[in-house]
């Protein structure tokens, strides 16, 4: 594989660790510990003390096959990934900047997932360790780092997707499977979104066929990252590989399933290839959620697994959902969901968009240049329109977006109840199952800008930008460190 020219330094999950380890970012756990509950516990605390990766090597049970947990949960691990500053705000403009710009997959003829290979009496979804992660958690599961793998019946368009997938028995799989976009719920586009899974197993199921459906696990962080987030399809059709290609500046490498026509990640740990059977479901969960609850589903997909392929040597890789966990949700998303408002609705003006990590998805704050006192229902609409949250915050182009007290200063001086805070598009509710969170379905668009306001707002009492450096530059001088 040609080395990345941005600043990626790494091709896959084994290289990855070793950079983090080399930079104390990995510890070792050599203590014996147990799937059920402990890991979960241990990754936890761990994850509330924003501690490093670790790397669990004596799993009980399980000896010779680690698990890898907590690798891209702090600002220095994903500064690696991405081959950025640790700054939050670079991390992002790369984020944007490779959904604006992917690069198209390559397909090999083989690759290091393909080291060994299991069918028939020799697959056994037990062989890796992988944790019950909460204690009312109803089962083992795989799919919470793994990216499924699917494509459209008609168009032929892969997709990726991380959806929670629990262990039936040594070749089932059950798995919760709904997408960013559900059913019934696609916004009108005339972008060509792939649709997620859900939307290839229902085409074939219209028709009685199975789905072909792998999963990848123990991924590239950035491929991890792509199918945990909504990459809807650019004109060309390219999805979660080709995002990822953008991020790295080189190509995603591919290669295909044993038993379907699947491409999927080369230097992958372990691949899992199987079929959706059709018309057939089965209950999931309870598994904690990132919501902060409880979620199960009676009426989850069944996978039958087909074929195991995996490299020697094998490294698990498992995540913790829950309201803080290893995954940067929210940062993803807001990047792929300004990626949308620029490629979609032409709001080029739009300087960040930003989901907090309160109200879980349901809330985006967005700062822009604004041109004319129409321009902040604009955004709102656009923002509804494309599914990003119910809250939508829109502030001028100098807020910090990622600072509350900037972004409610704002909404507490510029928006009038009466005339800049409306009621939200109702949408239908995202969950119709019984056991799951469904938030409400109403949200509200807040105006908190002042450029084109009637009221006049007297300068604002900032230090500027040259006074600012000028201070900065003499700071040790005022011996304040
Ligand atoms: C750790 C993690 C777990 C997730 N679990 C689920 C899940 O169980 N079901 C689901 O529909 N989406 C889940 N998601 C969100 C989807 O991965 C995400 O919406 C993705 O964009 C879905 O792709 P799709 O719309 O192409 O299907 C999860 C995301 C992450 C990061």
């Amino acid at each position: 594989m040609k080395r990345a020219k941005a600043g990626v330094k790494y091709r896959d999950l084994r290289e990855y660790l070793e950079i983090l380890e080399s930079k104390r970012l990995l510890k070792r756990v050599k203590t014996e510990v147990d799937l059920r509950h402990e890991i979960g516990a241990i990754c936890a605390m761990s994850l509330d003390r924003r501690g490093p990766a670790l790397l669990f090597e004596n799993i009980k049970g399980y000896r010779g096959i680690p698990l890898v947990c907590n690798i891209l949960s702090t600002t220095a691990q994903l500064a690696l990934v991405f081959g950025a500053e640790a700054d939050e705000e670079k991390i992002y403009s790369r984020i944007v900047h490779g959904m604006e710009n992917r690069i198209p997959s390559a397909t090999q003829g083989s690759g290091p997932c393909k080291e060994e290979i299991y069918r028939g009496n020799d697959i056994d979804l037990y062989k890796f360790p992988t944790p019950v992660w909460h204690e009312l958690d109803g089962g083992q599961y795989v799919g919470t780092t793994a990216g499924c793998v699917t494509k459209d019946p008609k168009t032929g368009i892969h997709n990726m997707g991380s959806y929670r997938v629990m262990i039936k028995d040594r070749t089932t799989l059950a798995a919760n499977i709904k997408g960013s976009h559900p059913v019934g719920e696609r916004p009108s586009s005339s972008l060509r979104l792939s649709g997620g899974a859900v939307h290839h197993i229902l085409q074939n199921e219209a028709k009685g066929l199975p789905t072909p459906i792998a999963l990848a696990m123990g991924m590239d962080p950035l491929l991890t990252l792509a199918s945990g987030t909504p990459v809807p399809a650019d004109d060309k059709g390219q999805t979660e590989y080709e995002a990822a290609g953008g991020w790295r500046g080189a190509a995603t490498e591919l290669v295909r399933c044993e038993t379907s026509d699947l491409l999927v990640p080369a230097n992958a740990e372990i691949i899992i290839e199987g079929e959706v059977v059709a018309n057939v479901r089965t209950a999931e969960g309870p598994h904690g959620e990132s919501t902060g609850f409880y979620g199960e589903n009676k009426e989850g997909f069944q996978i039958k697994v087909n074929c195991i392929t995996h490299r020697k040597n094998p490294i698990s890789y498992g995540l913790i959902c829950r309201v803080f966990e290893d995954y940067p949700r929210t940062l993803l998303r807001s990047g792929s969901f300004q990626s949308l408002l620029i490629r979609k609705n032409g709001l080029r003006n739009i300087r960040q968009a930003y989901l907090p990590e309160v109200g879980r998805l349901g809330m985006v704050i967005i700062s822009a240049k604004i041109g004319d006192a129409g321009e902040p229902r604009r955004i709102m609409r656009a923002a509804w329109e494309n599914g990003g949250a119910r809250w939508v915050i829109v502030v001028d182009e100098d807020c910090d977006v990622r600072d509350w007290n900037d972004v409610m200063w704002r909404v507490c001086s510029a928006a009038d109840p009466k005339k800049d805070i409306i009621e939200g598009l109702a949408r239908a509710p995202r969950s119709r199952m019984e056991g799951e969170f469904d938030p409400p379905s109403c949200g509200m668009g807040i105006d908190a800008t002042m450029r084109f306001k009637e009221t006049k707002f007297p300068p604002v009492n900032e230090v500027s930008r040259e006074l600012m450096s000028k201070v900065v530059s003499r700071w040790r001088e005022y011996r304040l460190d």
